[in-house]
């Protein structure tokens, strides 16, 4: 024991200074906890699994990550339980024994929601206190049955003051029950947990100008994960742009400011877990010759409705021999070949994001979605950073 803990130190001196000798950037206004890289408590490594992919769980390489997430359980839009479908039948099982036994262990929750589901399922449930009640038991229901560690909302997203007035109360629920759910077990409280918007206010997607309940955040959450991703796409845009830039001298649509936001609501640092794409966005170039950043669209590029993962974007840049420039103001990378052209992140904006979390002490990051990395490239940056 005493012998592992000295080599835990000489491993975190060693990588304090790696850290410290690398380069560091500036997170300006915010207020940085810099020197200090490691905070005292567990870093969240954490990714999402579709399981509507073919990507095997057992085949997470559980040394990048601490907590893996089943995406997604759907609540019934009339009983507002968690339906396990047919898929989910054989899916949850291969999830939870794929995991059961990996080394370095993982801590496994399951997401209830995702982009794709109906936020007005989420808001009816959320309206009153019996409907939030019958979600919330049936939510730790699932996770008892099947062995979880924790539960995730990702509804995406309420859509005004209301929705996040009730929001603030299905957190507090949601927390005693699982505080109460505890006690009568004799087990470990299951973790909470929430991915939300990429900056605390919305003022997009939505009726009105809403703020999200940081002080219910705080209290009851153990972390939330503001998803820093899907800044610009051609679907609703129609010039290029960055899908997750850090910095955008010209808007508020970015990491920084984001990230920034949460702090500002009074969700500390440690209670943030920020999220990083491992797929990038496409468009199809109104003149091939026209290709920086902000060049006109004419629609979507190559991939899956004008998405891409990181793993088939190496795999286009070389089959198109694309130019591939960096992007220092808004720290992402595009491609493009013909009238093709993509936004994602690699090793560099990645390492610098990672950098910018860590200057800030966040409890760690999230990435969507697994199986879409290639060779771990991407998964493995985030080690030096945050510790398990
Ligand atoms: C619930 O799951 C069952 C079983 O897979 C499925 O047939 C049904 O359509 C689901 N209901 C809803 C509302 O998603
Ligand atoms: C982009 O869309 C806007 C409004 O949706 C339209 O006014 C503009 O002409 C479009 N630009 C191009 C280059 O298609
Ligand atoms: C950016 O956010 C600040 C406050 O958070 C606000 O005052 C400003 O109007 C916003 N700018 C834009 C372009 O929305």
């Amino acid at each position: 024991m005493a012998a592992q803990n000295l080599i835990r130190f000489v491993v975190i001196i060693i990588l304090r200074v790696f850290v410290k000798s690398s380069e560091s950037i500036s997170s300006d206004n915010l207020s940085p906890a810099s020197p200090r890289r490691f905070p005292p408590y567990q870093g969240v490594r954490g990714a999402y699994w579709p399981s509507f992919t073919d990507f095997p769980a057992a085949s997470i390489d559980t040394k990048y990550f601490t907590h893996i997430y089943y995406a997604f359980l759907l609540p019934d839009p009339q009983s507002y339980k968690i339906n396990i479908t047919e898929l989910d039948q054989t899916k949850i099982p291969e999830f939870i024994n794929g995991l059961r036994y990996k080394y370095p262990p993982v801590k496994t929750l399951f997401s209830i929601g995702g982009g794709g589901y109906d936020p007005n399922v989420f808001a009816a449930m959320a309206k009153t206190r019996r409907t939030r009640k019958v979600f919330i038991s049936s939510t730790i229901q699932v996770a008892r049955h099947y062995g979880f560690d924790g539960i995730d909302l990702d509804w995406e997203f309420p859509a005004n003051k209301k929705d996040m007035a009730n929001l603030a109360l299905l957190y507090g629920e949601w927390y005693e029950a699982l505080v109460l759910d505890a006690k009568i077990h004799r087990k470990p409280r299951l973790l909470l947990t929430s991915a939300v918007y990429y900056a605390s206010l919305m003022v997009r997607l939505g009726d009105e100008p809403r703020l999200y309940p940081g002080e219910a955040i705080r209290k009851y959450l153990d972390w939330v994960s503001p998803m820093c991703y899907d800044y610009h796409g051609s679907s609703w845009e129609n010039f290029t742009g960055a899908n997750a830039a850090l910095y955008d001298p010209n808007s508020n649509i970015s990491t920084h400011y984001g990230i920034g936001s949460w702090i500002k609501s009074g969700v500390p640092p440690e209670k943030l877990v920020m999220g990083l794409p491992l797929y990038g966005r496409t468009w199809q170039l109104k003149d091939p010759n026209v290709h920086g950043i902000g060049a006109p669209a004419v629609g979507i590029g190559p991939g899956d409705d004008g998405t891409m993962d990181y793993n088939r974007i190496m795999e286009f840049n070389k089959k198109n021999d694309a130019t591939i420039l960096y992007d220092a103001v808004s720290v992402s990378y595009y491609s493009y070949a013909g009238d093709s052209w993509i936004s994602y992140d690699d090793v560099g904006s990645i390492k610098k994001k990672l950098q910018f979390a860590s200057s800030l002490a966040l409890r760690g990051y999230f990435f969507w979605a697994l199986g879409q990395d290639e060779d771990w490239t991407i998964s493995r940056q985030g080690l030096k950073y945050f510790h398990k």
